[in-house]
């Protein structure tokens, strides 16, 4: 059985936490794939080239812990608007999404680009100030250091870049279901997301 799933979404808008909990759900495999762009932007601040990096990105890579920090983030947004880095990632994202068993991806252009017959598309999405709120907690408590005021700055930063850029940008498929999570429970999200699925299968 093949059953995709694509969802799509601004940063810490849940598209994550939605994902794998999906995946758990469904019994379906789960590619971030903000990871690919993520391993490459992480390459490209040790020195290598983009679309070197892109090329010949191994799986492996993406098993680093270090791509999760703001720095490598901010990269992986950089490196994304390169058309031939986008190019170089699209193989390995549609064969994810044909495994049998069913598949989950998300990212910023699932729907629109890589599997615009996805069975399901969803676009999740909140306000800049609650995702950047969300994501002060979550660096916060591994950086004392970090302020509400510098994530807001990079949430709205990165939202720009992703979605003014030509190739490929940030945007809902027409025929995405809209998940506004701003006011909803982590709870009340995966249902929204487990609906949407239910009611294409
Ligand atoms: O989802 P994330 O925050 O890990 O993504 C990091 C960056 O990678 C994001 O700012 C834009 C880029 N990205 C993309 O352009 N297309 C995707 N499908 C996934 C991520």
């Amino acid at each position: 059985m093949q059953f995709t799933v694509a969802i799509d979404g601004p940063a810490a808008a849940g598209k994550g936490t939605i994902s794998k909990a999906v995946a758990a759900a469904f019994g379906f495999a789960h590619l971030d794939t903000g990871l690919l762009y993520r391993a490459v932007g992480a390459k490209t601040l040790d020195g290598m080239d983009a679309v070197t990096a892109a090329e010949t990105l191994d799986p492996v890579d993406l098993e680093n812990d270090a791509l999760r920090t703001s720095a490598v983030a901010q990269a992986a947004s950089k490196v994304a608007v390169i058309p031939e880095v986008r190019s170089a990632l699209i193989a390995f994202q549609q064969s994810f999404a044909r495994r049998t068993g069913g598949a989950v991806l998300d990212g910023r252009d699932i729907g629109t680009v890589i599997c615009p017959d996805a069975d399901v598309k969803l676009f999740v999405t909140a306000s800049a100030e609650c995702r950047a709120e969300r994501r002060f907690l979550e660096l916060s408590s591994k950086n004392p250091e970090t302020t509400r005021e510098q994530v807001l700055a990079d949430v709205i930063a990165r939202d720009k870049r992703d979605s003014e850029r030509a190739t490929a940008p940030l945007k809902p498929a027409d025929d995405a279901v809209m998940i506004d999570t701003s006011d909803m429970s982590i709870d009340e999200a995966i249902k929204a997301a487990c609906d949407a699925i239910n009611a294409a299968r």
